[in-house]
């Protein structure tokens, strides 16, 4: 298995596995302004045949003016299933985690999660130590709270 910076000729194979992985879908453009903003930020894992079975993407946070620090913010990250449990989606986070702290300075990384994510939650707080910020009531389109989760990049 292989982790590499995203390209843009990846995004029909990014998509569909987050079709495949998420009820969270985006539109080609929302992509490809992750990938043309921030081409350091998003990574693809690949198999031996370059099939694309899991991605980050991510991005700086457009909101953060002068007064607040630049940060972080994880839009997506999935697995296709067969694959998981592999450690790939720490992978992908500790890459992407590194650019946001040295290309762009970032402070902290944050995003947000379903309260109901188990699995998801395993590798935010208990893998990558990322802590819980707020619980933001019906954040999802079907009704469920999310977390919102940060992690300090601070050395
Ligand atoms: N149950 C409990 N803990 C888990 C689980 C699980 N099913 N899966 C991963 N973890 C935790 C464990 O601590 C694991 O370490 P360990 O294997 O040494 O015990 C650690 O996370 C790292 O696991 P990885 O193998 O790197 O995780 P994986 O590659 O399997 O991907 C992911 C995890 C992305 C959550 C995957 O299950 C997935 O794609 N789920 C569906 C999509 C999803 O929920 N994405 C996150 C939505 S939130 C967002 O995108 C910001």
């Amino acid at each position: 298995m292989n982790i590499r910076r995203l390209r843009v000729e990846d995004l029909a194979g990014m998509q569909a596995c987050n079709l495949q992985n998420l009820p969270e879908n985006y539109t080609n453009k929302y992509y490809l302004y992750h990938a043309m903003s921030w081409p350091q930020l998003s990574y693809v894992a690949e198999d031996h045949k370059g099939r694309i079975v899991g991605y980050i993407l991510a991005k700086m946070d457009e909101e953060a003016g002068e007064e607040t620090e630049p940060h972080g913010h994880v839009t997506s990250i999935s697995i296709l299933r067969s694959y998981r449990r592999l450690g790939l989606a720490k992978k992908l986070m500790l890459e992407s985690q590194e650019a946001m702290a040295t290309i762009y300075r970032a402070s902290y990384v944050s995003l947000h999660v379903r309260k109901s994510n188990r699995a998801a939650l395993g590798l935010y707080r208990d893998t990558l130590g990322f802590t819980v910020e707020d619980i933001e009531k019906k954040y999802y389109a079907d009704g469920e709270d999310a977390y919102a989760m940060k992690l300090s990049l601070k050395p």
